[in-house]
C-alpha cells in the first residue's frame, strides 16, 4: 500500500503528526516538494520534534527516509537537522537517501528572498525567507542552478559558482545596493555540505522504483498545502512549488497511478501565514481565541498564523484536485469552548453562489462566505479514545465537514501528541 498525505488548506494542517502515525505500518517515508520552508511537528510523550527537511518518518527507527528530487535542499538546514536527532539518539545512520537531482539552497537564495520581500513592503507574499522561491527559480532558469550531484566535482561547482556569484552580485548590488558575497565562503561552506550529502545522493527514482517492485509500501509526506500550490493556489500567494498532490509524480518520478490511497488532512478551522486573501479570517476575538487555544504559532518562522472559520469551499478544491480518498481532521480539541462553530459552504462571488474555490485572487477577493451555524461544546475532549465517545456536537461537527467535503474523516486529533488521535 502507498500512500500520500497532503494539506488541503494553507498548510500547518498537522501532516506532520499524521505521517508520523502512519509510518509505523510504511517501509520508506518521502519528502517530494518543498523545502526548508515546511515546519513538521511530531509529539511523543513529552518529546517534541520540529522537522523542516527530513521526512516525518524520520522519528522512526526503522523506517527509510528519501528526499526527493524536486525538493529544495539547504544543506546547513538538513546537516544540523540529522545531528540534532543523532543528539537525541536517533540515527539516520544507513537508512536516508537524498536525490542527486535535487536543487541546493545557498545563502545567496536566502539572501534574495529576503533583499526582495523587504525592497516589495506592503506587497511582499510574506515568505519564510528559506530562499525556496530563488532557488526553484535557478532551476526554472537551468544556468545558474546547482544540485546535490554537484558536489561530487568540487573542481566543477567552483567554477559554477564564480559564475553564479558574479552574476548574483552584480544583480544584487544594482537592485538592492546590496555587499557583494564571497565566492570562496560559499564554495568552502559547499566542501563541507559534499562530505556530508554526497555519500548519500542517489538516484532516489530508481530507488523508489525498485523498493516498491519488492512489495515495500512508500509513505509520501507533502508539503506546504493544496492552496499554496505555484499552479493551483492563490497566486501569487503561494509557495513555489507544487505543494499540493499534483506534485508528487513530478516531485519523486512515481506516478500517480501507483499511489493507492490519498489521504488529505484538514484542521477543525483554517489559518494560513504570510499574505494573501483569506475569506473566513476572523481578525477579532474568534481568531484570538483559536491562535491561542491551538498555539497557532508558525513552526518554522514563529510567526502568528492568521486563523479563521472552516472553509469548506476551500478544503473541498483540495479534495478535488488532489484525488483524495479519506480525510484526516485535527485540532478538533482546539474549538472546545466555542458556544457556536462557523462553517464556509458557500461562496457569494459577484451576486452568484458558487461551491466551486476561485483560486485566482482577483475572484476570490470578491468572495463573500455564507455560513451554517453548529452549536459548540464545552467538555475537554483531549483525552478522549473514540468516536462514540466524543460530545454529540463535536460528533455532528465532524459529520458536517465528511458531508461537505464529501469523504470520510478516518482520523480525528484531539491534541498535539501521537496518542491524542481517534482512528475510526
Ligand atoms: P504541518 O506543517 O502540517 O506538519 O503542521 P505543523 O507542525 O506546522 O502545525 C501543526 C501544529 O498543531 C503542531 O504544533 C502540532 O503539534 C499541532 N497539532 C497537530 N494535531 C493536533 C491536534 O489534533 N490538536 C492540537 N491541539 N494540536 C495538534
Ligand atoms: P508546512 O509544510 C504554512 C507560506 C509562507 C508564505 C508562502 C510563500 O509546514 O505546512 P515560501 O517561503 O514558501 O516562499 O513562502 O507560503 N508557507 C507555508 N505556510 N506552512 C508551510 O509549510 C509553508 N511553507 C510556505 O508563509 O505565505
Ligand atoms: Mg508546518
Amino acid at each position: 500500500m502507498n500512500i500520500c498525505v497532503v494539506g488541503l488548506q494553507w498548510g500547518d494542517e498537522g501532516k506532520g503528526k499524521v505521517v508520523d502515525i502512519l509510518a509505523e505500518d510504511c517501509d520508506i517515508v518521502v519528502r517530494y516538494g518543498g523545502g526548508s520552508n515546511a515546519g513538521h511537528t511530531v509529539v511523543i510523550g513529552n518529546s517534541r520534534f520540529a522537522l523542516h527537511l527530513l521526512p516525518s518518518g524520520s522519528i522512526r527507527h526503522d523506517v527509510t527516509c528519501v528526499i526527493a528530487n524536486a525538493v529544495v535542499v539547504d544543506p546547513e538546514v538538513l546537516i544540523s537537522e540529522i545531528d540534532g536527532l543523532a543528539e537525541r539518539e536517533i540515527s539516520l545512520e544507513g537508512r536516508l537517501v537524498i536525490s542527486e537531482n535535487a536543487h541546493v539552497v545557498l545563502d545567496y537564495h536566502k539572501r534574495e528572498d529576503q533583499l526582495r520581500e523587504e525592497s516589495l513592503g506592503e506587497r511582499k507574499i510574506g515568505t519564510t525567507i528559506r530562499g525556496i522561491g530563488p532557488c526553484y527559480a535557478d532551476k526554472v532558469g537551468r544556468s545558474y542552478a546547482v544540485r546535490v550531484g554537484d558536489f561530487r566535482d568540487p573542481a566543477a561547482l567552483k567554477e559554477k559558482l564564480r559564475v553564479v556569484l558574479a552574476y548574483k552580485n552584480k544583480l544584487f548590488g544594482a537592485l538592492y545596493g546590496a555587499e557583494p558575497m564571497d565566492t570562496g565562503a560559499i564554495f568552502d561552506k559547499c566542501k563541507v555540505y559534499a562530505e556530508r550529502l554526497v555519500p548519500l545522493a542517489i538516484d532516489t527514482t530508481e530507488f523508489l522504483h525498485t523498493s516498491i517492485d519488492a512489495g515495500k509500501s512508500v509513505l509520501f509526506e507533502g508539503a506546504q498545502g493544496s492552496l499554496l500550490d505555484l499552479d493551483h493556489g492563490t497566486f501569487p500567494y503561494v509557495t513555489s512549488s507544487n505543494s499540493s498532490s499534483l506534485g508528487l509524480p513530478s516531485g519523486c518520478g512515481v506516478p500517480a497511478r501507483m499511489v493507492n490511497k490519498y489521504i488529505g488532512v484538514v484542521k477543525a478551522y483554517t489559518t494560513r501565514v504570510g499574505a494573501g486573501p483569506f475569506p473566513t479570517e476572523q481578525d477579532n476575538e474568534i481568531g484570538n481565541f483559536i491562535r491561542d487555544a491551538g498555539h497557532e504559532y508558525g513552526t518554522t518562522t514563529g510567526r502568528p498564523r492568521r486563523c479563521g472559520w472552516f472553509d469548506a469551499v476551500a478544503a473541498a478544491y483540495g479534495v478535488k484536485i488532489g484525488s483524495i480518498d479519506a480525510l484526516v481532521l485535527l485540532h478538533l480539541d482546539t474549538l472546545t469552548g466555542l458556544q457556536e462553530l462557523k462553517i464556509c459552504h458557500t461562496y457569494e462571488v459577484g451576486g452568484r453562489q458558487t461551491t466551486f474555490f476561485p483560486a485566482n485572487i482577483a475572484r476570490l477577493a470578491q468572495a463573500r462566505p455564507v455560513y451554517e451555524t453548529l452549536p459548540g461544546w464545552n467538555d475537554d475532549i483531549s483525552e478522549v479514545a473514540t468516536f462514540a465517545q466524543l460530545p454529540e456536537n463535536a460528533r455532528n461537527y465532524v459529520r458536517r465537514i465528511e458531508k461537505l467535503l464529501g469523504k470520510p474523516v478516518e482520523m480525528i486529533g484531539v491534541g498535539p501528541k501521537r496518542s491524542q488521535t481517534i482512528v475510526r
